[in-house]
């Protein structure tokens, strides 16, 4: 199907960009001639009627619905004549929209189309028999025709070439189809910006990393100016890139904005590959602005599948300044270890507690809990990312050994922590006999969700401690397989503790807590 010498990566990118939009693509709609979305740039042609000589004709004129007169004419009455337009990004494309130049005079009538994944690879849309197929085009020069095409085709350039015409080949088109990969990706709240280093905070003053998002009025600016700065954006789970977008500062009078930067992308920010294109073996130069305001997009001949992507300034004008975007396929599949959803319909941000070390009470005491001979309730299960209800896969906590047990999970580093999630026990895979954990569970009043930067002593309550949030047993709130806690207020700490607390004034006072998954976020 693909000729012979298209490259590794330009058919990575049919399978990645092909197999989402064959699985995925429901839309079939305009892909960006009538909305702009394709930027003049994005459209080329083999020749075009010089405006000196009519200012009705150009490139950036070939989109259907523009006011009359306007259009695409090529400047030679010859049927090697065609228009091309780079999607940007792979799209599946299902058909087009062709229109005359709407002077009453000129139009297409019949056209053939090719296509490219690198623009270096064509190939043409074939009728029944495998020959090029020509396409009945416009009868007269306002009506919009739309041509179907017999099966889908993959492809990011798409090329009309004009046959035979009246007057003069002039057109305006649309391509319609669906196009998955070129959405913004990355952005906050779920996406994370940092830097290498940033100018001091300051109320009302901007230059922070968070500053630097595309959709932010002010910019990043780092402390140094030299070329070993850096803004990074964590994506989450590792997601597919296409382009690259790019502005200035916006919130100063002076004119500070990024020339030229390089990109460079990574999965564990340890080793870092930087962008290059496809048969190159420089990294990409990108070239960056030459204003505050205005956007400068790049869309990757090259794409590729990472969770850290890095914009390196190379070159500015006054001091270095930008704000930064990706464009790429959200993602959508089942979060990858380490990741979580707070809740179905958001994305997969990092679950801080994943794989991190853990214990009950003190962490000398590591593995206390109510039957010391058992295997099953180690602290670690809450944190070992595998969603298993049972009991055997939860932890337990309970009150012999103290008053309030706690659960405490060591985050490794200082961090923003906005909430909690956890995964309570439903009943399954208790063993026979002796007293049920539910009995006990009957007995457990609320459990209480802490942030601290340091450890406590041993015994030392932690009821007046920095409180992220509670659950109670009110209308048994409790008991639900879900908790999800918002801290009430953004935390900053290393350790996050879950205490249990018994009910006041029980007969009983053996209660147990059953957590089964905790997971922690930003
Ligand atoms: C990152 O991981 C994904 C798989 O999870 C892989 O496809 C991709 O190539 C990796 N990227 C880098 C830069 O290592």
């Amino acid at each position: 199907m693909w000729p012979h010498g298209l490259n590794t990566s330009a058919l990575l990118l049919v399978f990645l960009i092909g197999n989402t939009a064959a699985n995925f693509c429901i839309t079939n709609g305009p892909l960006g001639m009538i909305t702009g979305s394709i930027h003049d740039w994005q459209i080329t042609a083999s020749s075009t009627y010089p405006q000196d000589w009519d200012k009705g004709c150009s490139e950036k004129y070939a989109r259907v619905y523009l006011p009359n007169k306007l259009g695409w004419c090529a400047k030679y009455k010859s049927s090697s004549e065609w228009l091309q337009v780079d999607l940007g990004v792979a799209a599946r494309v299902t058909g087009a929209m062709t229109q005359g130049r709407g002077d009453g005079v000129e139009w297409v009538t019949s056209f053939m189309i090719s296509y490219s994944m690198d623009a270096f690879h064509w190939q043409y849309v074939t009728d029944h028999y495998g020959n090029q197929r020509v396409f009945e085009g416009n009868t007269d020069s306002y009506a919009i025709r739309h041509v179907y095409l017999d099966k889908p085709i993959i492809a990011r350039y798409i090329k009309f070439h004009t046959v035979h015409w009246h007057r003069h080949p002039s057109m305006r088109v649309e391509i319609l189809g669906c196009q998955l990969c070129k959405e913004p990706v990355g952005l906050p709240p779920y996406g994370k910006i940092s830097a290498s280093s940033s100018r001091k905070f300051k109320k009302k003053s901007s230059c922070q990393p968070d500053d630097g998002n595309i959709f932010s009025t002010k910019g990043w600016c780092p402390k140094k100016q030299d070329t070993n700065q850096w803004m990074q954006i964590d994506v989450g789970p590792p997601t597919l890139i296409t382009g690259v977008i790019s502005k200035g500062r916006g919130d100063t009078k002076r004119k500070h904005w990024v020339e030229r930067f390089k990109i460079s992308y990574s999965n564990d920010t340890q080793v870092w590959y930087f962008y290059k294109d496809a048969h190159h073996l420089d990294p990409k130069l990108f070239g960056g602005n030459n204003d505050k305001n205005s956007v400068r997009t790049h869309f990757l001949n090259s794409p590729f599948v990472s969770r850290y992507i890095r914009f390196h300034p190379i070159e500015w004008k006054g001091r270095i300044s930008m704000r930064v975007g990706l464009l790429g396929c959200p993602f959508t599949g089942v979060c990858t270890d380490g990741f979580m959803r707070v809740n179905d319909d958001t994305p997969c941000v990092e679950n801080l507690a994943y794989k991190k070390e853990s214990w009950i009470n003190s962490k000398r005491h590591y593995k206390r809990h109510i039957r010391n001979h058992l295997t099953e309730g180690h602290a670690s299960r809450a944190v070992d990312g595998v969603m298993d209800l049972n009991l055997q896969g939860c932890t337990f906590l309970d009150n012999l050994y103290g008053d309030n047990p706690v659960w405490t999970v060591d985050l490794g580093d200082t961090t923003d922590v906005s909430g909690v999630i956890i995964y309570t026990w439903q009943g399954e895979g208790q063993e026979k006999g002796g007293k049920s954990f539910r009995e006990y569970m009957k007995n457990l009043d609320k459990l209480v969700v802490y942030i601290d930067e340091d450890l406590r002593e041993e015994d030392e309550s932690y009821a007046s401690g920095n409180m992220c949030n509670y659950v109670s047993s009110l209308n048994n709130a409790l008991f639900h397989q879900k908790l999800i806690l918002q801290c009430i207020r953004r935390h900053k700490g290393r350790y996050v503790l879950i205490e249990a607390w018994g009910v006041p004034n029980s007969w009983s006072r053996l209660f147990s807590a059953v957590l089964c998954e905790v997971q922690v976020f930003k």
